[in-house]
């Protein structure tokens, strides 16, 4: 097969790095991307939503498997478009996607189907939306409906945040046409945690869970980033968990989009809130995530294209998904600054020196060669220093030797990825 990856961060990064140890992937190529990426596929001068563009390259470069990574893409319509030119591609429909480009939708759905979700109502004025504050006190959630790059979502301590969060969605545009309309919702309370479905239109298959880190410093504190890290899987899903996770809420979802003539194609990534009362649903991506890719694929024992490849043509039930027995923990580096301005352009070094380390792979998410061949920052997230091991504790304990052998002054990270799983384990 001749695959194209779509997207250029670290998530991306790490599926090409597996998709081309597949005995099946023939040639690699990936739109414009990190320096990881350029190192294991061939980097096509196309931007990542040139739709149009990815279209003709396929043509042109025979092309025949697309695997989208991130969501805007999906929003933009992509997997249509390739669908259209009969060019097979991982990744939902624009139809089946707006369960994550459309928040009230994702809502509507779970409210149809039966699924546990925090109650809710939508709002397209302000006013509505000041006066439903109000009326229900704090803390209250206020979400802006469309793709906000993870900024759209205000967990309101008080009332008056949340009258600030309407008022920078709907009067000041915070978010352009994504906070047009927005969601209100109530406060729920747990532990939060990733679980991840494979589609294929019919058959949904549970792939694996995970828990991130998205506060910017220690202990959760700070504000909200992509991911400052990750590890997986989530010791507090159990086998039980699992399958009532698959039956009340995985499958009556999928159903619902089948039913309404969108099926789901791709990854189905479920934000669950472990509450009192059991797991609810924080929110839905139809995509994978970043970092989780990069710490689900290195625990991956089953070749990753031929998944993919069975989402995309149907033939998921006849697929195996199988692991190795072991645990994956990814710490994030981040530019001084992130999530907040930053520079561009310090040098990284050592790089060699932590993937010397055993079990340890460092995925690039903003990284760039200079003209001098120097690896440099060019982001926000800019590594992603993984390490698998038996358990999360000593993934996490080898994901923190290779860190400290990274030389990148103008580089931090959070020094506590993992924390709850290694709390919770010592307790055990
Ligand atoms: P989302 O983009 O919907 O995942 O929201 C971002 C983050 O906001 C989530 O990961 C949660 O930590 C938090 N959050 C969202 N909705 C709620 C809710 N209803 N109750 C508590 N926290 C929430
Ligand atoms: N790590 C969060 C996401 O990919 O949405």
């Amino acid at each position: 097969m001749k695959i194209l990856v779509v997207g250029g961060g670290g998530r991306e990064h790490a599926l090409c790095y597996y998709i081309a140890k597949s005995p099946r992937c023939e040639k690699l190529y990936c739109t414009q991307g990190n320096a990881g990426m350029a190192e294991t596929a061939t980097m096509l001068p196309i931007a990542v939503n040139d739709v149009d563009g990815i279209v003709a390259a396929c043509k042109q470069h025979k092309i025949n498997f697309v695997v989208i990574g991130p969501d805007a893409q999906l929003e933009q319509g992509l997997a249509d478009a390739l669908n259209a030119e009969n060019i097979a591609c991982f990744g939902p429909s624009r139809a089946a996607a707006e369960i994550e480009w459309s928040k009230g939708f994702m809502k509507d759905l779970c409210a149809r189907a039966g699924v546990d979700t925090a109650a809710y109502r939508r709002f397209t004025d302000a006013e509505s939306a000041r006066a439903y504050v109000q009326a229900q006190g704090a803390p209250i959630v206020v979400k802006a409906d469309g793709l906000a790059a993870g900024k759209g979502v205000t967990v309101a301590r008080t009332i008056d945040d949340a009258i600030a969060a309407i008022d920078a969605a709907m009067v000041d545009n915070a978010f352009g046409a994504s906070g047009a309309e927005i969601v209100v919702e109530e406060f729920m309370e747990g532990e939060e945690v990733s679980f991840f479905v494979l589609c294929d239109g019919k058959t949904a298959k549970f792939f694996t869970t995970a828990q991130d880190h998205k506060a910017v410093f220690d202990g959760d504190t700070g504000p909200n980033t992509g991911g400052m890290g990750a590890y997986s899987p989530a010791p507090v899903i159990d086998d039980a968990l699992r399958d009532k996770i698959m039956r009340e809420i995985v499958d009556p979802v999928v159903a619902a989009l089948r039913d309404g003539g969108r099926p789901f194609r791709g990854i189905l990534y479920a934000g669950l809130m472990m509450t009192k009362t059991g797991p609810r649903v924080v929110e839905f991506n139809a995509r994978f995530g970043d970092p989780e890719t990069q710490i689900m694929l290195p625990r991956l024992k089953s070749d990753i294209l031929d998944l993919l490849y069975a989402c995309a043509t149907g033939t998921l039930d006849k697929t195996a998904i199988e692991w190795r027995d072991v645990a994956a923990l990814t710490v994030v580096l981040a530019t001084k600054g992130y999530p907040g301005d930053y520079g561009k352009g310090s040098v990284i070094r050592g790089i060699e020196r932590a993937e010397a380390l055993r079990d340890v792979i460092v995925f690039h998410a903003g990284t760039k060669r200079d003209a001098a061949g120097e690896l440099t920052a060019n982001g926000g997230r800019v590594l992603c220093v993984t390490a698998t091991a038996p358990t999360i504790a000593e993934a996490q304990k080898r994901a923190y030797e290779a860190v400290d052998l990274i030389d990148w002054p103008e580089g931090f990270c959070r020094r506590d990825i993992g924390w709850r799983a290694v709390k919770r384990a010592g307790a055990a």
